[in-house]
């Protein structure tokens, strides 16, 4: 399946006049502008509130903004109806929320598989990849068990794992390493970083973690002007 018109990867996420409202003011943000290239990660930081996780929904076309425009992998997301959106999202973007949405009745293999699932028939190739992302963040004997018995740093585990399996054009992160060890966080870092650097796919994490910052080409600060360099 592919999705037009898209002649080829471009791995580039750009957001131009960005504006967002929620109900009750102040605004949350407006002017917001941010390219990142392939082959580029992004730190996001900012004060709790100030509306990053709605930032990242908004990327990925789960929500959508009062202006401006968002173009991922050379696809501009305001004019295509949900399903082209949700199409966009599937074969482009790997996410990482920040309350992982992890299937509980599903197991550990089919979680992470999905999004292969949801674009290729090869449910075999499928597997053995999922497999391969469970090893990397360190769940790879866990594959067959469910999800529903896991801990918060091993669900979020598996969120990345699931991020990163269809090797997505752009990658977007909420707080990936908030539940995890310092030596199990600078595992899944360097999983992005691969993804990143090696897979050329460009990077928007949104963080609290010096760690995670460190990894970053980049680190904005979110505020009600839009994004700014680290102070
Ligand atoms: N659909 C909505 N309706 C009303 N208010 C909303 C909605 N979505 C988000 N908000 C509000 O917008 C603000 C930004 O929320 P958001 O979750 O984006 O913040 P955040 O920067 O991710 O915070 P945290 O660091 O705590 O995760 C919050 O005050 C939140 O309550
Ligand atoms: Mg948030």
């Amino acid at each position: 399946m592919t999705i037009d018109p898209a002649p080829s990867r471009t791995n580039r996420l750009e957001v131009a006049a960005l504006a967002k409202s929620v109900p009750g003011p102040p605004a949350l943000f407006r002017g917001l502008d941010l390219v990142v290239g392939a082959g580029e990660l992004v730190a996001i930081i900012g004060e709790s509130g100030v509306g990053k996780s709605t930032l990242l929904n908004i990327l990925a076309g789960l929500d959508t903004a009062d202006a401006g425009e968002v173009r991922v992998d050379g696809v501009a997301l305001g004019p295509l109806d949900e399903a082209a959106r949700t199409r966009v999202r599937r074969e482009r973007i790997g996410f990482v929320f920040q309350a992982f949405h992890i299937l509980p009745y599903l197991t550990l293999r089919q979680n992470v598989a999905l999004p292969l699932a949801l674009v290729s028939p090869d449910a075999r190739a499928a597997g053995e990849r999922a497999d391969a992302m469970l090893d990397a963040v360190g769940l790879g004997m866990r594959g067959s068990g469910y999800a529903r018995d896991l801990s918060g740093g091993e669900l979020q585990r598996v969120a990345i794992a699931r991020a990163l399996v269809h090797r997505p054009a752009l990658i977007l992160a909420d707080e990936p390493t908030g539940n995890l060890d310092p030596e199990t966080a600078a595992k899944v870092l360097a999983l992005f970083a691969d993804a990143v650097r090696e897979g050329g796919a460009a990077a928007v994490l949104v963080t609290h973690s010096d760690a995670t910052a460190a990894i970053a080409d980049r680190v904005l600060t979110l505020t009600a002007q839009g994004l700014v360099p680290r102070g």
